[in-house]
């Protein structure tokens, strides 16, 4: 595409309630956050472009909710589940009101597959304060997405560049298998915003670097030892069947973890 506003054009030929419905489709093609059937929270939503590119990809068997301090009109005919919350994300009632339409967290992870969030605050042009704003409502909406995603469910969150930035990272880091950030074409050049893309929720009791103390319950097909840390499998190489030994923790997977004996 030539010109970024091109997709000012395009929006409104296509139908698009914002040319900001163009950066979540790259988003989700360079990250795969809009599979079938996944149940999306949307957070800064208005006026729709996002809801509206979500509700496309997530077809009839997901569930799409918006969440805006503003009016969401309704999308048309949209074939998921949809709902609308108006309210402030940086009030609890808002987390509530959330929480209530999308269920509680079972024993086997939250009811949410993605947590998307496009939230700017009002831009006052002092850099440094617009930066520090967009970082407190990307840790608003880190709060939902730790709160309500499922083991192996994604997060991603415009943020404004800036020097609180990598310890924003940091802290996103430990409760994902990878954070990326991404900046979209459909983004203006003049802008400094970028996404955070964080994929695949940690819920397990582990992290990497971890020193924990195991037994070895089995063997598994590939000849790791299999031990349990609170329900939760890790794979340790180069042990036997019975032995109790201290392994660190290389790797962690939604599901599972990778292990080494401590020597
Ligand atoms: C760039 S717009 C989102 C555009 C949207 N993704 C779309 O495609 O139509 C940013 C939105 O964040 C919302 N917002 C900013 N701060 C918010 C807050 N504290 N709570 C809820 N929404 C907020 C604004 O009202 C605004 O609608």
């Amino acid at each position: 595409m030539s010109g970024k506003d091109d997709y000012y054009n395009r929006a409104k030929q296509e139908g698009y309630r914002a040319r900001s419905a163009y950066k979540l489709q790259q988003l989700d093609d360079t990250a795969g956050l809009l599979g079938e059937g996944r149940t999306v929270v949307d957070l800064g939503a208005a006026p729709g472009g996002w809801m509206q590119v979500a509700a496309e990809r997530i077809g009839e068997r997901g569930t799409l909710v918006g969440v805006d301090r503003q009016t969401i009109d309704d999308l048309e005919d949209p074939e998921p589940t949809v709902e609308y919350v108006r309210g402030d994300m940086t009030e609890d009632s808002t987390k509530d009101e959330i929480r209530e339409i999308v269920g509680e967290s079972d024993g086997s992870g939250g009811p949410v597959d993605v947590v998307i969030s496009d939230m700017a605050p009002n831009m006052t042009g002092q850099y440094d304060l617009d930066h520090a704003r967009s970082v407190h409502l990307v840790r608003q909406a880190f709060e939902v997405a730790t709160d309500l995603l499922d083991a192996g469910g994604d997060f991603c969150a415009k943020v404004f560049d800036g020097q609180d930035l990598d310890d924003l990272i940091a802290d996103i880091e430990p409760e994902f298998e990878y954070v990326r950030e991404v900046r979209p074409d459909a983004s203006r050049d003049s802008s400094s915003e970028l996404y955070l893309v964080a994929k695949h929720r940690l819920t397990g009791p582990v992290r990497e670097g971890d020193i924990v103390e195991v037994t070895i319950d089995d063997i598994g097909e590939e000849g790791d030892g299999i031990a349990k840390v609170e329900n939760f499998t890790v794979f340790v190489s180069g042990v036997e069947a019975g032995e109790t030994v201290e392994v660190r923790i290389d790797d962690v997977k939604p599901r599972y973890a990778f292990a080494e004996p401590v020597e």
